[in-house]
């Protein structure tokens, strides 16, 4: 198993001190900084667009983890790519088209992702898991930040591993939602290989920096 990447959620941070809560997980050794783009129409919640993917793009080098909870998200991929996204993920829920949306993501020179809601099967990626950098299971609803963790995800992040063993898919596991200090071994353990964490990252009691910190320890 490859190691383990962090993404901490900037949905979690002051987005008043947007910069510095970026630099300062950059600092702590995140890998990737995850952005929850939402649009209030496929989630409930509106988050932020490009313009502060961009300004979170000049406040770091780490790569840009774009997590589009959005509908028709192919009308804002170009706008996305040119904010900085090294990754954009859509919602399979959202894609009609999921091979032309993945190809046009690939084509802007983004790394492509796809991302499952809890209730969706996980066989769904079987066919375009072969075109992907990056599946994406939801280890809550998508749009909040701070839910609990579904216990059944374990299960279907296992399901996830063994689908793209079975494929040959070289594209990283990403789990996104509850992910803390106390269960990270395990989703690690059910096969996940990057860990998203916004309120055990940005809430945690001794800051930022500790919450990636505590999050690496436990992840191994
Ligand atoms: C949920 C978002 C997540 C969220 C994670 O809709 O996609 O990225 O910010 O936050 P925590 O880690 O607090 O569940
Ligand atoms: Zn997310």
């Amino acid at each position: 198993q490859r190691p383990t990447l962090l993404a901490p959620s900037i949905l979690s941070a002051d987005f008043g001190a947007l910069a510095d809560g970026i630099r300062e997980v950059d600092q702590a050794g995140a890998d990737w900084i995850h952005v929850d783009v939402m649009d209030g129409r496929f989630v409930p919640n509106i988050t932020l667009g490009p313009a502060i993917t961009a300004a979170a793009a000049r406040a770091t080098d780490r790569p840009l983890d774009v997590h589009l909870m959005i509908e028709s998200p192919e009308r804002y991929l170009e706008a996305f790519a040119e904010a900085g996204a090294a990754v954009l993920t859509v919602h399979v829920e959202t894609c009609p088209h999921l091979h032309r949306t993945v190809q046009q993501i690939r084509e802007l020179g983004v790394a492509p992702g796809v991302a499952i809601n809890p209730a969706t099967p996980v066989d769904v990626l079987r066919d375009i898991a072969p075109d992907l950098d990056l599946v994406l299971v939801m280890s809550v609803n998508p749009g909040f930040g701070g839910q609990s963790f579904i216990p059944a995800s374990l299960d279907r992040i296992r399901r996830t591993r063994d689908l793209l063993t079975a494929v040959g898919s070289q594209a990283r596991l990403e789990v996104d939602g509850g992910v803390t200090p106390d269960n990270a071994a395990s989703v690690v353990a059910a096969g996940a290989d990057v860990l998203v964490a916004g309120s055990a990252v940005f809430r945690h009691p001794e800051g930022a920096a500790s919450g990636v910190a505590a999050l690496r320890s436990a992840a191994g």
